[in-house]
């Protein structure tokens, strides 16, 4: 909360508290809806409103007409004109559980069927075509008023500008910008020294409200109709599906994913497949729309003063609110890359609790001068690892603490270094420093590299304490004697890890690479130096062209490559691992166990594809003899990437996992013949 913020605890307080909340929400509203600038994430905004709801209900008394309770979006910016719309553009209630889906249907008082949509996260506009031509697109305001951006709507893709009938017509949708046009976007905003635009629903909003159309033109927005308001074609339109239908026929844009469902339980399953697939998509959706098919009982329901009856949101677990900073801690990584993350309040997000975001690198707690004490937003997308987004400034109390980077390592104590060129602080001291080596000795274990089964954090932390093991090559001394002394270490868990030390002498030297850990090189490079040298004796006698000349590697990691074995510590494992008998040697490729082009593949389709569904094309993949995932991890062999694809790409990319594009997929599991 704000400094000075009253809590409400006593009667006289709680009016100060619902001034001061009204005078918040006004300010929050004319961030989001006037100036496409929101100053904080909606779930602190909706925590507000529905504070100010509750005193509302228990004091009538206090709400005016002008309350920002009772009103729906915020009075449109000057510079535009206005628009009266006839009937009010309403919005919608909420329900965030399936609980409150279940209240709703029941106030509505049928079984069903729904219509369930997609919520996409932009902006709703108002469309008014006379003879099937278009007449006039404006904003909804706050909703009685709106603002006329018919030039601009005319320039958007999925707005056609001529129906396929001359119909009078009104119909309300969502313009919105597509990811990859934002990030396009950033990117030259970036490179022009402009601040990135926080997400798409205000680039959406900035871009549709520009005076000039000819910028909007240029941002690639797009739109999607969901319902016919007005006109004579309504009253012949039975439900909702219908009407989607229509408006398809009739030219408009549709957001394809809407289904029709029998009741709450297939509504349920709906919100079920939609959680994380939705992510998948070019656009933002924070929810699903729920809508009683019938239009004709929707309309005898009819609305609130907000909210029409017969419809709800169902809102996801948000991604994004706010914490306090509680300090900021410093890891140090296997490759001596110093890593800032803030310990938070905590705070649940997508439906689980965070206490921690990663700060990635210096230059984002530089950038964001992230303080001990602030006020931050943090989000959590998916599987990513939940990131401080931006720093409530305005609520800085004075008290907060700027961070200044230590000059030396936390672990070691080795004087830090910044690489020109890099992002990354690191700590240079490599193995002797003591982060680095757990870090190494983890890793050298792990199931991409050498996959000792039983060496993971715990154990190592106890080798490296007891000084039993201090680099790769002292696992190949243990004996199970040794091991068994240990505390909290059985009989037969030290039979099992000598074992496992034992079999990962004969790995292929693709895997011996990987757990080196040399910098760039990940597994993909790995196999292509193993695949090409052989023998590992073969690759240090390699020059750097040659290296370099692989396919896949290039002059940095052969420049990483030849740092990393000319090095005294480098030099020093390879001489104790030959010692202890570890395989330098890749065996020959093994002749295809199934036959299909897929086998042995572990593939991930996203995104949208444009030949086919996605069940389709993987079950084109299982017929070419691989396997499907759903989700990206260190076993994916190949991944699928549609229009479209987003965090499962970029996860693909960091695991350097080979990406192909769909006509390259089609090519490859049919051997060359399209489907
Ligand atoms: S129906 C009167 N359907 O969500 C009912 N709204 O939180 C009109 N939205 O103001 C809304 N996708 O801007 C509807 N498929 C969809 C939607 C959708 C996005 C927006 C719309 C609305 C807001 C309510």
């Amino acid at each position: 909360m704000s400094a000075g913020a009253p809590t409400g605890a006593d009667p006289q307080d709680e009016r100060r508290r619902w001034d001061w909340l009204s005078q918040e929400v006004r300010r929050h509203q004319a961030a989001y809806h006037r100036d496409d600038a929101p100053l904080v994430p909606d779930a602190e905004y909706d925590r507000l409103v529905a504070e100010l709801e509750e005193l509302a209900g228990r004091h009538p008394d206090w709400a005016s007409a002008d309350s920002p309770a009772e009103q729906v979006g915020a009075p449109g910016r000057a510079a535009l004109a206005p628009v009266r719309f006839t009937r009010p553009v309403l919005s919608l209630n909420n329900a965030r559980s399936r609980q409150e889906l279940e209240e709703f249907m029941a106030r509505v008082g049928v079984v069903g069927p729904w219509v369930v949509e997609l919520k996409i996260d932009g902006l709703s506009v108002i469309l008014r075509y006379q003879r099937g031509r278009l007449r006039l697109a404006a904003t909804r305001g706050d909703g009685a008023t709106g603002e006329d951006v018919t030039a601009n709507v005319a320039a958007i893709a999925g707005v056609p500008h001529q129906l396929s009938e001359p119909l009078d017509l009104e119909v309300r949708g969502e313009v919105y910008l597509p990811r990859t046009r934002l990030r396009a976007l950033n990117a030259e905003r970036e490179s022009r020294g402009e601040p990135p635009l926080a997400n798409p629903r205000n680039a959406a909003a900035g871009s549709l409200r520009q005076l000039d159309p000819a910028i909007t033109a240029a941002r690639g927005l797009a739109a999607f109709l969901y319902e016919i308001r007005d006109g004579a074609a309504l009253a012949s339109i039975p439900t909702q599906g219908a009407a989607l239908e229509r408006l398809a026929g009739l030219g408009f844009a549709v957001e394809p994913h809407w289904q029709r469902c029998a009741d709450l339980e297939a509504v349920w399953e709906f919100v079920q497949e939609w959680r994380e697939r939705r992510r998948e998509l070019d656009y933002d959706t924070d929810g699903l729309v729920v809508k009683l098919d019938d239009l004709g009982e929707a309309a005898r329901l009819g609305a609130t003063q907000k909210a029409p009856r017969a419809a709800v949101a169902f809102k996801y677990p948000p991604d994004e609110d706010v914490a306090t900073v509680r300090g900021i801690r410093l890891t140090v990584g296997r490759t001596g890359a110093v890593t800032p993350t803030a310990e938070l309040s905590p705070v649940r997000l997508a439906g689980t609790t965070v206490t921690r975001a990663s700060l990635h690198n210096a230059n984002i707690l530089e950038r964001l001068d992230v303080r001990v004490g602030d006020r931050v937003v943090v989000r959590k997308a998916g599987e990513v690892i939940p990131e401080i987004v931006s720093v409530l400034t305005a609520e800085r109390q004075g008290t907060e603490v700027p961070y200044t980077y230590p000059a030396t390592c936390p672990e070691c104590g080795t004087p830090l270094v910044r690489e020109p060129g890099e992002v990354d602080i690191r700590c240079p001291a490599a193995l002797t420093c003591p982060a680095q080596r757990r870090e190494g000795l983890i890793h050298y274990g792990s199931r991409g590299a050498l996959d000792i089964a039983g060496l993971g954090d715990k154990t190592v932390d106890l080798l490296l304490s007891t000084g039993l093991v201090a680099t790769p090559v002292d696992l190949y001394a243990l004996t199970a004697d040794r091991l068994a002394a240990l505390p909290r270490f059985g009989p037969l868990a030290a039979e099992n890890l000598v074992r496992a030390v034992a079999a990962s002498r004969s790995q292929p030297l693709s895997r011996l690479l990987v757990a080196f850990g040399i910098r760039h090189v990940g597994e993909r490079v790995a196999a292509a130096l193993a695949r090409h040298f052989r023998t590992l004796d073969g690759l240090m006698a390699a020059s750097a062209d040659e290296v370099a000349s692989v396919p896949g590697v290039g002059p940095v990691i052969a420049e990483s490559v030849a740092a990393f074995f000319s090095a005294p510590a480098g030099q020093a494992l390879v001489s104790g691992l030959r010692q202890a008998g570890v395989n330098f040697v890749e065996p020959e490729p093994a002749a295809e166990p199934v036959p299909g082009p897929m086998a042995g593949q572990s593939v991930v389709v996203t995104g949208a594809l444009a030949g086919a569904s996605r069940r389709e094309a993987e079950a084109a993949v299982l017929a070419a003899g691989g396997r499907v995932q759903s989700a990206v991890t260190r076993q994916t062999t190949l991944v699928v990437a549609g229009e479209g694809a987003g965090s499962k790409l970029d996860r693909a990319r960091a695991l350097e996992i080979e990406v192909i594009d769909e006509q390259e997929f089609w090519s490859r599991v049919a051997n060359g013949r399209m489907p």
